[in-house]
């Protein structure tokens, strides 16, 4: 099985790549990553000699269109899994646009290459799974009753998703 797995630099990342390779140590995993201030190529030198070799690096935005649909062309990736994102929500007040460009736009630029590469007639190529992994910028809210509040809304006024935002194949729109 071969996964793209995105903000592969960053914290949780890094982390599911040391999990997914000692879990599934003949799965392939491609790490897309733009390495932003929060990336960093050291979380990952851990990697043993053997769980580097099917582990492959690209610097790059999910962004960009262009290089998602070339990675997607040039490998038969089964499995997206999005960790990248702009996290630092203080850096929003500041700078809100590139949250937007990343944490929306870029989202959505990897949902549409999946689509493109994934769709098929009337359905989906079985076995393929798009997993977004977010704290705020769901596309969806799958389970409206299960959003959670913080205990002091003036601190918090987002809600905190259930599950932390991550989303579970639906039997709608993507899988
Ligand atoms: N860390 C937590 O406790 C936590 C909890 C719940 C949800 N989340 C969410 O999980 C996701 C990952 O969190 P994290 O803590 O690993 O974040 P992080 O900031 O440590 O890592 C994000 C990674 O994404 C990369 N990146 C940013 N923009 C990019 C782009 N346009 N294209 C490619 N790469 C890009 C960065 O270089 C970085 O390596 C985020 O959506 C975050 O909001 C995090």
């Amino acid at each position: 099985m071969k996964l793209l797995v995105t903000g592969v630099a960053g914290f949780i990342g890094s982390n599911f790549v040391y999990y997914w390779r000692s879990h599934h140590s003949h799965d392939e995993i491609i790490g897309l990553d733009k390495l932003t201030y929060a990336g960093n190529l050291h979380n990952l030198e851990a990697l043993s000699r053997e769980q580097k070799g099917r582990f492959r690096f690209i610097r790059g935005d999910i962004g960009d269109i262009g290089l998602v649909h070339e990675i997607l062309e040039k490998n038969a990736v089964d499995k997206i899994v999005n960790f990248a994102a702009e996290s630092h929500v203080d850096r929003s007040i500041r700078d809100p646009q590139v949250f937007l460009r990343s944490n929306i736009l870029g989202t959505a630029c990897l949902l549409d290459a999946a689509r493109d590469f994934w769709k098929y007639e009337d359905g989906w190529l079985p076995e393929k799974r798009f997993l977004q992994v977010s704290t705020d910028e769901g596309v969806r809210i799958p389970w409206p009753d299960r959003i959670l509040y913080r205990k002091d809304p003036a601190r918090s006024p987002q809600p905190v998703l259930g599950e932390q935002g991550i989303r579970r194949p639906s039997g709608k729109g993507l899988p």
